[in-house]
């Protein structure tokens, strides 16, 4: 689905993304963890096509990937959302693809109630809480049946019950629509939980991926055993 080949981002005279090698198959979940600075957002923005590499070259079905594509949707890490109610912002990818008004309705109410989001629909986002900045955030990611999901942390702010919706409804969206999920977590657990294949970062390396039952019981690499065993935050 995604094919990195030797993707490296260089700023200034600093590699803050070492030459990486990795392909993701479609309809699975991915998991990225490593500590804060180990280049795991830059990772997602080139594999997005938002930051292009300093080497290297990524493939999306196949193509080279040089610009965001409308089948690659990405929440980063602070969402921004439009001025507009939570309704106008879920909608926003339907209408821009000239779906018709009757049919993007139905779509939206289908979702909000998905995300538990309906009694929302109508309020303006500038007054949503954290947690439901990201849940609007996510069903505006989501509503499009994008080919791969791209998440920077989305249950960072959510309290534990929030965060158990989301991992359900990543899951069913991943299972029904075969959509490849890669996303960031600060959250071992989380990777556990949803991740079929976890990869470790560390100072800009991608230190070790695998199944994650595998990376999780038997890591190969120092850092990466200290880092599950929480020895070490950065
Ligand atoms: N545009 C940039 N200019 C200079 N340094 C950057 C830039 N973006 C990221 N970095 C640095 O690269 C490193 C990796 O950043 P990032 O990918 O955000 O890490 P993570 O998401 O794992 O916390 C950090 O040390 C960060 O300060
Ligand atoms: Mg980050």
């Amino acid at each position: 689905m995604i094919e990195v080949e030797n993707i490296s981002v260089q700023i200034g005279n600093k590699m803050i993304l070492k030459p990486t090698n990795f392909f993701f198959k479609k309809g699975k979940i991915y998991g990225i963890i490593g500590p804060n600075g180990a280049g795991k957002s830059t990772f997602l923005k080139v594999i997005s096509g938002f930051l292009p590499p300093t080497h290297g070259t990524i493939y999306f079905l196949g193509k080279r990937l040089i610009k965001p594509d409308p089948k690659i949707s990405v929440v980063w890490q602070k969402p921004y959302l439009f001025q507009t109610t939570v309704y106008q912002n879920v909608a926003y990818g339907l209408k821009v693809r000239h779906m018709n008004k009757n049919k993007i309705k139905t779509k939206v109410k289908e979702i909000l109630q998905k995300f538990q989001l309906e009694h929302l629909a109508m309020q303006k986002a500038t007054y949503l809480s954290g947690g439901e900045t990201a849940k609007v955030a996510l069903a505006r990611a989501i509503i499009t049946s994008p080919e791969v999901l791209i998440l920077d942390e989305p249950t960072a702010s959510m309290d534990p019950q929030n965060v158990y919706e989301i991992e359900q409804i990543i899951q069913t969206f991943s299972r029904q629509l075969k959509m490849t999920v890669i996303l960031v977590t600060h959250n071992m657990f989380q990777a556990k939980r949803i991740a079929d294949e976890t990869l470790f970062f560390h100072s800009g390396h991608l230190i070790e991926a695998n199944q994650t039952q595998m990376l999780f019981e038997q890591p190969k690499n120092e850092l990466t055993k200290k880092f599950i065993a929480g020895e070490t935050f950065f």
